[in-house]
């Protein structure tokens, strides 16, 4: 059967949720004032905007709407001198092996994102071919765990919500795919996603066996 294979861009693909962290860990310092690793766990998954807002309300920070505007452009600046660095040698482990063997299969793969930045990603690390259809930060209204990516990137592929599977490394977008009456698998740790319905640390955990079981099932 042919099922829908959705991924996630940010820290399931590449790792770029580091670059992000740094960006606006950096932008907090500007402002004065700093967030730990346990608080950017709420930032993952979620829009340029949204993630701004957590930032100010953590430093009990409020600025105009000038400013707000200014402060994403700041921190999107920053962010994209990472990702100009950025090769294919940024994939993350076994990912064009499971891309590869889902598109020798037949199976519907496409992107689902909240990054607006996710066309240059996928083109800087040259894997933007293997998609079928890119559902990103530009085409959406609602950030996750609103499961509107994710329901555009199944309508993308012409396939049905409860016939897809959603890799996801963020709560949010665990909670998203849930949302979504789709299979969601997190990549990362247990402790975090425990809301996914399988859980792996990366997709070298994932063996051929199991997705053909995704795929039967
Ligand atoms: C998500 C990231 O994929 O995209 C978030 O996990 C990020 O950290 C969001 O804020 C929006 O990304 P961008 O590239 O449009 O700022
Ligand atoms: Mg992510």
């Amino acid at each position: 059967k042919r099922k829908g294979f959705i991924f996630d861009l940010d820290g399931v693909i590449v790792d770029t949720a580091k670059y992000h962290f740094l960006a606006w860990k950096n932008l907090a310092n500007s402002l004065g004032f700093d967030f730990t690793e346990t608080q950017n766990e709420q930032l993952k998954g979620v829009s340029r905007v949204e993630s701004l807002k957590k930032i100010l309300a953590w430093g009990e920070t409020s600025v105009s709407e000038e400013k707000f505007q200014e402060l994403m452009t700041l921190k999107n600046t920053e962010y994209l001198e990472f990702i100009n660095k950025m090769d294919n040698s940024e994939i993350l482990p076994d990912v064009p092996r499971v891309l590869d063997y889902l598109k020798d299969n037949n199976q519907g793969v496409s992107l689902g994102s909240a990054s607006k930045n996710a066309r240059i990603i996928l083109e800087k690390v040259n894997i933007l071919s293997k998609f079928e259809a890119i559902v990103d930060g530009n085409d959406v209204s609602k950030a996750k765990p609103d499961p509107e990516v994710f329901l555009n990137a199944a309508t993308a592929i012409n396939v049905k919500p409860e016939d897809c599977i959603v890799f996801e490394d963020s709560v949010a977008g665990v909670q998203a795919a849930n949302a979504a009456h789709m299979i969601s698998i997190g990549i990362g740790s247990q402790d975090v996603l425990h809301e996914a319905d399988y859980i792996f640390n990366d997709f070298t955990e994932i063996s051929t066996e199991f997705i053909n079981k995704l795929i039967n099932n």
